[in-house]
């Protein structure tokens, strides 16, 4: 029967093709979900670098409790995977803290039009730093992710320097973290899940005297307090809810960056994107034009392209 051999190829493909579409739709889910309660938290309490740190924190402390109740086995890791992983949480540190503070800044749905030239960032960084090439559709399938990105900057009507920048350095760092991951990850025993969980805890330690460099405790005590009295104790949840979802979408980005490439991985996110700005504008009734949201629709059309382009 020459039938059954195919069919019998074909059904892990497909299965792992939907295994992916799952992961893929939970992280978009639960990326919105953060997105909101991170900027809500961020309008009453401007500390970026505190609510960057607790997001690290907590997620640390979840899986620590998963591996203690023995929900998740515990990873077996040896000093060279710490020391390899070093690279990886620097670059996570940098994308996560200037993409907070980005955000701190400037309208979700700017920080996310401006990540969303993630694979331009890819490309270059490729080119010219690891000396790759690529087929000429390649480079010219950036013209409108750069021309995209760069007609809705100019045209957004609450520009901020910082929060453009922001973005752009996410951008940057998160390219070089995307592409040390997946190499970190290879012929590697340790699963998506625990490599991000050891990511967040070493990003952690990274992060903290940074966060109490530039904010500190006395600034965070103060912000706190007018925070309270302007929300009330629901702040708390806000809080708690960025923090654990921050966790979450990450951990099911991991579990997916285990099963694809780190192109794929750059699509998917940005693909993410659309649905950030979608429900952000609606959620925060943010102020578009329509030559802004036309800058938006190129950038992302052009990703698409940068796809089709690759395969
Ligand atoms: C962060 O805080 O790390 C950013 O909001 C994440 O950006 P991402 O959408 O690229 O994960």
């Amino acid at each position: 029967n020459i039938e059954l051999p195919s069919n019998t190829e074909t059904r892990p493909e497909a299965a792992k093709k939907v295994k992916i579409g799952i992961y893929f739709a939970t992280w978009w889910a639960l990326n919105v979900v953060f997105n909101i309660y991170n900027k809500k938290v961020l309008n009453a309490f401007p500390y970026p670098w505190l609510t960057s740190t607790l997001s690290l924190a907590c997620g640390s402390l979840m899986m620590l409790i998963s591996w203690a109740t023995r929900i998740a086995e515990a990873p077996k890791t040896d000093f060279e995977f710490w020391k390899t992983l070093f690279p990886v949480a620097v670059a996570h540190t940098i994308g996560h803290v200037a993409a907070t503070v980005s955000m701190s800044k400037v309208a979700v749905s700017f920080t996310h039009i401006i990540k969303s030239g993630e694979p331009a960032f890819s490309v270059l960084v490729s080119r010219f730093l690891l000396g790759e090439s690529f087929p000429v559709p390649v480079y010219l399938s950036l013209i409108p992710i750069i021309g995209g990105c760069a007609l809705a900057a100019v045209t957004e009507l609450n520009f901020n320097m910082t929060g453009f920048m922001g973005a752009m350095i996410s951008n940057l760092a998160f390219v070089f973290r995307n592409i040390f991951s997946k190499k970190g990850m290879k012929g590697k025993s340790v699963s998506g899940m625990n490599y991000y969980a050891c990511l967040s805890m070493l990003s952690l330690l990274i992060l903290t005297p940074f966060a109490v460099a530039v904010e500190g405790p006395q600034m965070w005590a103060a912000g706190w307090q007018t925070a309270l009295s302007q929300i009330g104790p629901q702040i708390i949840w806000w809080v708690a809810a960025q923090s654990i979802f921050y966790h979450l979408y990450n951990q099911v980005s991991y579990m997916s960056l285990d099963e694809i490439s780190p192109l794929t991985f750059s699509v998917g996110n940005t693909m993410k994107r659309i649905s950030v700005i979608v429900s952000s504008i609606i959620i925060f009734s943010t102020p578009v034009q329509p030559i802004n949201a036309f800058g938006a629709a190129i950038a992302i059309l052009g990703t698409f392209l940068y796809s089709q382009a690759k395969q």
